[in-house]
């Protein structure tokens, strides 16, 4: 509804003010028309209706619609544009364009057409004035539809920005009247007005801006105009806030504990430290680095990458150096500000040192003998790892009669099982292991040779309890019969074995006198030339001695053999050789083929195939008569005696041993061939006159004469001597008083043809030759066979003396030929 206004004439209008709610067209405004002098003025809203009728001006120029037509009533206007028209007929002018004020006016206010209605006849010219009033037809409206700002954090509340008018084509109230911003939490609006009335508005700052909890702000200004109703406009205002570096860097721990092995390789990654900085950009880039507070040791060890703050391992870490490190760390962002934190790195153990044996006292050598549990050598065993890792468990190779004392803490003593014994081992080598208990063990080994010094504790060993030595009978005095040796297993003078006789009887005599022994090299000499026939064989003991103190030693029996030679002719023991007497085997001329005449026993005091004899026939009166038997010495006839046959038969045999070369003896043996006892006495001078067996008596009797007295000479000479001797000796010890070498006494008959060697006899022969042969014998009546005696003086011939048994002695005193 309008209220209409109503001025005075002059200058005064109507105003009729008009508002139209729902549809602006068809409705009718109160018209408020002034007419003064031919002018009138009416005021219509802006934007009516085509068609709608502004005024009646025959009403209002008190015109007659006559007058209208006749006087050709038209509209001038000074400009082309016609947005009013005039009904003649009924003489109202009508809006026939669109009315737009904002177009026609903008802002100039108020907004008026001006035209004038032209009358002919006469000439009128009236004056109209149409006001167009304004409508709220437009909202207020910004230039932009957003506005940005970037605001630093640090702002201080109170800070102001300007901010954008709207703009509203519309007039007086319909213009923008009241700003308002949402929401208000940070920001408040202040209103400004201009000299000209118009309003604008400026945005401050509430409350402190922070980046860190909300990095963009997003406002809406709305503009509201007073039209009714009002319309708005808004605009979108975006807040940046900018950072400032108001945040510290923060590490995410106060402390980084860690625990690390030692030994760990070099770039070894030992924690990553972390810190954040809220800030933006260059304000929250942190970098990190060791603070200067730490020790320059324990930095050079470790390595901080300023940019990821990855510590890493530097150097070499070693527990037993050190067990833990401790260092500050720093994170500063670019603008200065900073945090620190602490790394503290635990090492752990880590069994990386062997056990290290140090011999501290070593006896060697020992002797064998030794007494269990002594100490051989002191050992210090450390190891400098710690727990288990240095825990050390220590041994020795097994097998060996050794073991490993745990005396005191590292300190171990190497003893002896039990008494050793050096010809056994003469030398161990002990290898001393110590192992820690770690995981994995490691271990040192530590090879000590120790040597057994030797100990006179083995007597010296002959390879068999008893030896045996043969020698050949005539041996030459000094020769070497033997060699004995021992061994002794200790070592050095221990082992250095001498040889010595043992005294002892032998055959009643002293070892010595037979035997020697070399001392050094064992050989065993004769001292003497040996007679089978005498003595077969003898036990001597040799002691073999060491070198040791005290000295060991052990014997041996060694068996002297003295082997037989064929030194010995056999001899005839029957029939009885005789000087004088002729003994002869008496065969009846009727004696069968094959009747045993005789049988020559002979002997031969060698032995063996030097006493084996053998008997052939060497001569006879007759060989086709006799033969004799080759073994048995039997003389038997071979064929029948005939008468021819002479009566005394004589017959040679000779007996052979078997030596090499061979000995032999000759027998003559004497056959009567009779058949009675006269008989024989009739040959019997034939016998005794037999020119040989003469010679032979009559040289024998001479012989024995001479040796009879040559012994009589001698054993006179040896007597005197002897007392003689003695008699002086006693004077010498009378006036000296002191020992004389004693002169040995060799008994008259003792032959010492030593040197020249060959001794034939060197034993006593103290057989006497008599006249009467038979006593002689009787007197030598005793063991068969004992001594022999050969005389070369007698050329070519060899006569045989032997001891006989009774039968000979019997035949010899029945003999009819004596
Ligand atoms: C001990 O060791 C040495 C050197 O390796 C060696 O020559 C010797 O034969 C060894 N002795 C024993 C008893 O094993
Ligand atoms: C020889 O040694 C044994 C013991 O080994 C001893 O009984 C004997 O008497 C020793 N003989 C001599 C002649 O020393």
């Amino acid at each position: 509804m309008g209220f209409p206004r109503h001025f005075d004439a002059r200058g005064r209008y109507l105003a009729v003010r008009i508002s139209t709610l729902l549809t602006i067209n068809l409705i009718k405004f109160a018209l408020f028309v002034a007419v003064a002098h031919g002018q009138v003025r009416y005021s219509i809203p802006e934007e009516m209706m085509k068609g709608s009728q502004v005024g009646n001006i025959v009403q209002d120029l008190g015109l007659d619609i006559k007058r209208l037509k006749s006087g050709r009533a038209r509209i001038f206007t000074e400009d082309s544009r016609e947005y009013i028209s005039l009904n003649v007929d009924k003489g109202t002018l009508i809006v026939t364009e669109r009315i737009d004020r904002e177009e026609l006016c903008a802002q100039v206010s108020p907004c008026s057409l001006h035209f004038q209605i032209i009358l002919e006849n006469p000439m009128e010219l009236h004056r109209i004035d149409v006001e167009i009033l304004d409508i709220n037809d437009h909202a207020p409206a910004f230039h932009r539809k957003e506005i940005g700002f970037e605001i630093r954090e640090s702002s201080s509340p109170g800070s102001r920005f300007a901010l954008d008018s709207a703009h509203d084509p519309d007039v007086g109230l319909n213009t923008p009247q009241k700003y308002t911003l949402n929401p208000t939490e940070y920001f408040t609006l202040k209103e400004f007005s201009r000299s000209d009335g118009t309003k604008y508005v400026e945005m401050v700052l509430k409350t402190p801006l922070d980046r860190e909890q909300q990095e963009e702000h997003k406002l809406i200004l709305t503009a509201t105009d007073g039209g009714t109703p009002p319309k708005t406009g808004t605009v979108i205002i975006n807040v940046a806030v900018i950072d400032t570096n108001d945040n510290s860097p923060v590490f995410t721990q106060p402390i980084y504990s860690v625990h690390l092995p030692e030994n760990v390789p070099k770039s070894h990654l030992v924690v990553v430290v972390s810190a954040t900085d809220e800030d933006k950009g260059s304000n929250g880039e942190v970098t990190y680095s060791f603070s200067q507070s730490n020790e320059i040791e324990t930095m050079n060890l470790f390595d901080i990458d300023s940019e990821t703050g990855e510590i890493k391992v530097n150097g070499l870490l070693d527990f037993e150096k050190s067990k833990h490190y401790e260092m500050n760390v720093e994170a500063k962002d670019s603008g200065g500000l900073t945090d620190t934190s602490k790394v503290l790195i635990e090492i752990t153990d880590v069994n990386d040192n062997f056990p290290v044996i140090t011999v501290i006292s070593f006896v060697n050598p020992i002797p064998e003998d030794s007494a269990p549990e002594s100490v051989i050598a002191i050992l210090n065993i450390k190891d400098i790892d710690s727990g288990k890792n240095g825990q050390i468990k220590c041994n020795i190779n097994s097998h060996l009669p050794f073991h490993i004392k745990s005396s005191s803490a590292n300190f171990y003593s190497l003893v002896n099982d039990r008494i050793l014994d050096r010809e056994m081992y003469s030398e161990y080598n002990i290898t001393i292991t110590a192992g820690d208990e770690g995981s994995p063990s490691l271990s040192t080994n530590k090879t000590l040779t120790l040597k057994i010094s030797d100990v006179n504790d083995n007597a010296p060993v002959f390879q068999r309890h008893s030896y045996i030595a043969y020698v050949m009978e005539n041996n030459s005095p000094g020769v070497s019969i033997f060699s004995i040796t021992a061994t002794d297993i200790d070592t050095g003078n221990n082992a250095r074995i001498s040889y010595f006789l043992e005294e002892q009887l032998v055959n009643g005599v002293a070892a010595s006198s037979y035997i020697s022994v070399n001392a050094e090299s064992g050989e065993i000499l004769a001292v003497r030339s040996f007679d089978y026939e005498q003595t077969k064989e003898f036990n001597i003991c040799v002691k073999a001695q060491d070198g040791g103190n005290p000295p060991l030693s052990s014997n041996v029996s060694v068996k002297v053999i003295i082997q037989d030679q064929n030194d010995n002719a056999p001899q005839i023991l029957y029939p009885v050789q005789t000087g004088g007497s002729v003994v002869a085997e008496m065969v009846p001329r009727s004696a069968d083929v094959g009747y045993l005449v005789t049988k020559v026993v002979a002997v031969d005091v060698d032995s063996g195939q030097n006493a084996w004899l053998s008997y052939k026939l060497q001569k006879a009166t007759d060989r086709a008569l006799f033969e004799a038997g080759l073994h048995n010495g039997e003389i038997r006839t071979v064929r029948q005696v005939t008468d021819k046959d002479a009566v005394k038969q004589k017959v040679t045999v000779v007996v052979e041993d078997n030596g090499d070369p061979s000995r032999s003896a000759t027998v003559n043996v004497n056959v009567v061939l009779a058949d009675s006892f006269p008989d024989v006495l009739s040959e019997f001078t034939d016998f005794t006159q037999d020119k040989e067996y003469n010679d032979n008596l009559t040289f024998y009797l001479v012989l024995a004469l001479a040796v009879v007295s040559f012994l009589f000479i001698v054993s006179v000479i040896a007597i005197l001597s002897v007392k003689c001797y003695r008699w002086k000796r006693e004077r010498m010890f009378y006036k000296a008083g002191a020992n004389l070498p004693v002169i040995p006494y060799y008994p008259p008959l003792y032959a010492d043809v030593g040197g020249t060697g060959t001794l034939q006899h060197v034993h006593n022969y103290d057989t006497y030759e008599t006249t009467d042969s038979r006593k002689s014998y009787l007197k030598h009546a005793g063991p068969p066979i004992e001594s022999i005696i050969n005389l070369n003086t007698c050329e070519n011939q060899t006569v045989t003396r032997s001891h006989v048994g009774k039968a000979a002695e019997v035949f010899n005193q029945v003999s009819p030929f004596k």
